[in-house]
């Protein structure tokens, strides 16, 4: 596992570590995060040696990639990681100052006014259950709505759903349902 007893952890919980995602759910948001309410403030995190990012510099894809493999998501082609990170639209990770990896990311794609869909939601199982997940989430969902953005969707595994909730993301909002195109179900 990346970065496994190399050192502290610098908040309270737990190590979790969580398994493969294998179905997923959309999700829409429908609440304004201000970065009044932010659960952990950018001082606090950068106070416990968490910098946030806000762009592809000093991201090493190959690290990311490491997060994504621990955390149970298929390791990807780099290059192709690189090409779907120069089609994102707003993006943060939180580095670890003292190894100087990613060790949370999320990322949002979308038409830059109205949609946005947030992807690539991970933090690093020895991190996970400190608040970086959520800590990402609100900032992202910021991001977007500062830009004007409202309409913003996720795909969110079962078993994460208590995850997204408090965050603003509801299931099914006014009965609407996700659909994703799927090769075998497709008729000839
Ligand atoms: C899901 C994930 C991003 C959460 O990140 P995290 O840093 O561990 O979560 P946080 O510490 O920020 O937790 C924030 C809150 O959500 C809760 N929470 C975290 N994971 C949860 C889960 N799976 N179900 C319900 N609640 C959850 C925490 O208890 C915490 O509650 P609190 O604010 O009342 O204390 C992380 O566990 C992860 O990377 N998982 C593997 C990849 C994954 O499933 N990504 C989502 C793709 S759909």
């Amino acid at each position: 596992m990346l970065l496994q007893g190399k050192f502290t952890l610098p908040f309270r919980s737990p190590i979790r570590i969580r398994t493969p995602i294998t179905h997923h759910r959309i999700h829409k948001c429908s609440f304004a995060a201000t970065k009044q309410s932010y659960a952990i403030s950018d001082e606090e995190l950068q106070s416990r040696g968490f910098i946030l990012r806000r762009t592809t510099e000093d991201l090493n894809l190959d690290h990311l990639n490491s997060v994504f493999v621990a955390v149970g998501f298929p390791k990807r082609d780099t290059d192709k990681i690189k090409v779907a990170l120069e089609h994102t639209d707003s993006l943060l990770w939180i580095e670890y100052e003292t190894t100087k990896r990613p060790v949370a990311f999320a990322r949002a794609t979308g038409d830059g006014v109205f949609n946005a869909i947030i992807w690539d939601v991970v933090v690093d199982p020895t991190f996970q259950g400190v608040g970086l997940g959520k800590a990402v989430i609100e900032r992202v969902v910021d991001e977007l709505l500062e830009k004007g953005i409202t309409n913003i969707a996720l795909y969110s595994e079962p078993r994460v759903l208590g995850f997204y909730r408090p965050l603003g993301f509801v299931s099914d909002p006014d009965g609407i349902r996700g659909m994703v195109y799927s090769r075998k179900n497709k008729k000839r």
